[in-house]
């Protein structure tokens, strides 16, 4: 019995890391955009996270119409403000841009309206180089979105140079104010290939995209996968007679690369923290801080370990076990406040979803079998009981 245990934790333990190679394998394919639904029932086949001023650009490109529908989304600098979207067909910058610019009318509704951009001092509303159709605003949950299908500059292209700008005010005669010179501002602008999907230049807002992303994997791995793999090894594969010393090391391996593993994933956390003003997360930070100080302390606690006999040797595994077991319960919890604030695709999360589930029937599974062994022992050798705490066969 205890065997086949062991054996089947062992292909759990298997499939839980093939899981979680795959997971790191395809963590390029995560991107904000995919989660958004819109109310109108067009499809748009492609989506791209933009890499400046929290922008997001959707679209389906129709190549025998010579047309690409697109939907803007991005949030204004203030609820009265514009947010705009633009083709530059002979340039690259704002001067020559033939842009959409969407803002809150008086009367409450979004209006969408063509401009002229010819230079940085002439902004004229009206007709632009190629048409636009199906033109639409809306606004809500603070973000403001431009639906429109543009005739394409020239025949048979595909790649585009798109320019994209939010600004902070409308005058009264309804023309947009300028927005601000910094440096997400100027670096709203680069080429887009609606074919692939590739967009190049906007400054390095991918690279921030991309830290988030190994934040996370490096943080779900340590605190929300391997420190609990460890503690389920350490408290039940000890049961076992034929598991021996290995349990020990097994635990102290995973522990500590878990514990580099998240010093790395922490470190990465707190650099975005110092890169993103304004946007402060302060649970998830909290938390995060509070992990690395109890993991320290018990790594630190490894070499401070009083001898099996010695009398203090009880307090220290009641230490020991209550920082574990408080490390893995706000490990957990941070990994899903972290995925709340990424918001990746929904697979993400139900992949973590569905690691820590199984990680949970596999624990009370070993936690009933264990109770049975411990049990049978007992009532075998009723002079000698088996203490179910004690590290008996510990180094
Ligand atoms: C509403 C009136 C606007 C004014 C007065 C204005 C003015 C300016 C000026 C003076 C610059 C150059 C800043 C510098 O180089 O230091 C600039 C840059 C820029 N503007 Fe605008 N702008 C306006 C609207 C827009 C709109 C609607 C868009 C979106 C299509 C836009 C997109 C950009 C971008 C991406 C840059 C940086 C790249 C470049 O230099 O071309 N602007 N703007
Ligand atoms: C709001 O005003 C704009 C013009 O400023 C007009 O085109 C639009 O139809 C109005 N919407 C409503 C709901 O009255
Ligand atoms: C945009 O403005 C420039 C400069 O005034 C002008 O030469 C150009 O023809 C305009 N484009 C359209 C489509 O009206």
């Amino acid at each position: 019995m205890a065997s086949s245990a062991a054996s089947a934790s062992a292909a759990a333990f298997l499939f839980l890391f093939t899981v979680i190679s795959l997971l790191m394998t395809q963590s390029h394919a995560q991107s904000t955009c995919a989660t958004q639904k819109f109310t109108n029932n067009k499809r748009y086949d492609r989506c791209s996270d933009l890499p400046q001023l929290g922008s997001y650009l959707h679209w389906f490109l129709d190549t025998t119409k010579e047309t690409v529908s697109i939907v803007f989304i991005a949030p204004p600098a203030t609820p009265d403000g514009w947010i705009s979207w633009a083709i530059n067909p002979t340039g690259d910058g704002m001067a020559g841009s033939q842009s959409l610019i969407a803002y809150k009318a008086s009367n409450g509704s979004v209006l969408v309206n063509t401009y002229n951009i010819s230079s940085y001092g002439s902004i004229v509303q009206g007709k632009l180089s190629f048409d636009v159709t199906d033109m639409r605003g809306e606004y809500s949950d603070g973000l403001m979105r431009i639906f429109a299908t543009v005739e394409l500059p020239e025949k048979g292209q595909t790649t585009i140079n798109q320019v994209w700008q939010v600004g902070s005010s409308v005058t009264s005669g309804g023309s947009p104010a300028r927005h601000a010179f910094e440096a997400a501002n100027l670096g709203s602008k680069g080429s887009l290939n609606l074919l692939s999907g590739e967009i190049a230049g906007g400054g390095n807002g991918n690279s921030k995209i991309n830290k988030r992303n190994i934040h996370g994997i490096l943080n779900a791995v340590s605190w929300g996968i391997l420190f609990p793999v460890g503690v389920i090894i350490a408290r039940y594969l000890r049961t076992f007679p034929s598991a021996g010393s290995a349990w020990f090391y097994l635990h102290g391996f995973c522990q500590v690369s878990a514990y580099a593993i998240g010093v790395a994933g922490w470190g990465t956390g707190l650099k975005l923290g110092s890169e993103s003003k304004g946007v402060k997360y302060s649970g998830h930070r909290n938390i995060g801080i509070a992990l690395f100080c109890l993991a320290t302390l018990q790594v630190c606690a490894l070499f401070l370990r009083p001898k099996v006999e010695h009398k203090l040797r009880l307090y220290w595994n009641i230490y020991h076990h209550g920082t574990g077991y408080a490390v893995v319960v706000l490990g957990i919890l941070n990994v899903f406040k972290g995925l709340h604030i990424l918001s990746p695709a929904i697979k993400w999360r139900s992949a973590y979803l569905i690691i820590i589930s199984v990680l949970g029937v596999i624990a009370l599974i070993l936690e009933v079998v264990t109770w049975i062994i411990v049990l049978r022992r007992k009532s075998v050798k009723t002079t000698k009981p088996y203490d179910k705490g004690d590290a008996k066969q510990q180094p």
